[in-house]
């Protein structure tokens, strides 16, 4: 096992999708196997947006049941609820002092959400709350409480992972060498994972295929997949059609391969090449869906891990937490 820590949060705002499995779940789920992880659901996170606790709730039992159901291990990998660690609070306020308010200024999210309301013709911080301004704090705190080497992000995230490099460094000049600095990474070759009309799969654009979807919702989103208008016979394309751009995510190389010959020779019609797709990724995630139910139906189950998880990383917490504390107040 790599001497490395890896450590990331998913904010509990939704089921994930099809895209984000790809992208980023299942490359963390194997990155888990070989290096020790920290993965934590980030419910205060999600504060500066939701205001319903019993959906933040039941997102962060639904992100765990998912983790754990894909196939996280367990052994290597602390998963954890945000809120259960007592050292993230502290940690916080104390790193709120050696922040500069300018660089809290430059943060992108922070930013498009003056923009759009200038655009609307609003109070510049109309609707924005300390949560979100300060976020990148927390979120640092987040990197720098468990020693983290290593925070594997989506680009949009790049920028905070920075921002924690920059703030332990000011801490280190300030208080003397305390904090590893943690390193960004952007994962992923997977390039575009397209979503039912093609546009980049998100959320924003209305376009998504829900990873534990029940099995008729998956059919019929895959079965509303945009295609053009040739015919069974006509040979086709399969770099420009959304559905082999995702069947090879799920397919073996021969499968790729066949699907491919199929589409180019002509023959296979799309709703044909619909219903593969749809077998294909239900057949792969099948087993996972039945896990990912039956530990929804057994929340206690989920509970267990969580607390085992809070526990691990708590042990880390506060001896980083002491380290600190030390360092600012003697
Ligand atoms: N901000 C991340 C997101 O919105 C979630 C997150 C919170 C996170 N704390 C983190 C990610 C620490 C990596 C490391 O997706």
């Amino acid at each position: 096992m790599s001497e490395k820590i890896v450590l990331t949060g998913i904010k509990p705002t939704g089921m994930p999708h099809i895209g984000n499995y790809i992208g980023a779940l299942k490359p963390l789920i194997d990155r888990s196997k070989a290096h020790k992880t920290f993965m934590f659901i980030a419910d205060l996170h999600s504060l500066n947006t939701m205001h319903n606790a019993s959906e933040i709730k039941q997102h962060t039992y639904e992100i765990a049941a998912l983790m754990i159901s894909l196939g996280l291990d367990l052994n290597n990998t602390a998963l954890f609820r945000q809120s259960d660690i007592d050292e993230i609070y502290q940690l916080n306020t104390l790193l709120m002092n050696v922040t500069p308010k300018g660089l809290m200024n430059r943060a992108h999210s922070y930013k498009a959400a003056m923009d759009k309301n200038t655009a609307a013709g609003l109070d510049i911080d109309a609707g924005i709350n300390m949560g979100l301004y300060t976020y990148p704090i927390l979120m640092t705190a987040d990197i720098l409480l468990y020693n983290t080497d290593i925070v594997p992000v989506g680009t949009d995230q790049k920028q905070h992972v920075e921002f924690a490099r920059d703030i332990a460094g000011y801490f280190n000049t300030m208080y003397g060498q305390t904090f590893k600095l943690p390193e960004p990474v952007i994962g992923s070759d997977t390039g575009l994972i397209p979503g039912l009309d093609g546009r980049k799969m998100s959320k924003s654009y209305d376009n998504i295929i829900p990873l534990m979807a029940p099995e008729k919702e998956l059919k019929k989103k895959i079965m509303r997949i945009i295609t053009d208008s040739k015919t069974p016979e006509e040979p086709k394309d399969p770099d420009t059609s959304t559905i082999y751009q995702l069947y090879k995510f799920f397919a073996t190389e021969s499968e790729s391969a066949e699907f491919v010959k199929m589409f180019r020779d002509g023959g296979m019609g799309y709703g044909t090449a619909k219903t593969i797709l749809f077998e294909k990724v239900n057949s792969v995630l099948a087993n996972q869906r039945t896990e990912y139910e039956r530990l929804l139906a057994n929340k206690s189950e989920i509970d267990a891990i969580l607390a085992d998880g809070a526990m691990r990383a708590r042990a880390v917490a506060k001896q980083t937490l002491e380290r600190v504390k030390k360092a600012m107040l003697g």
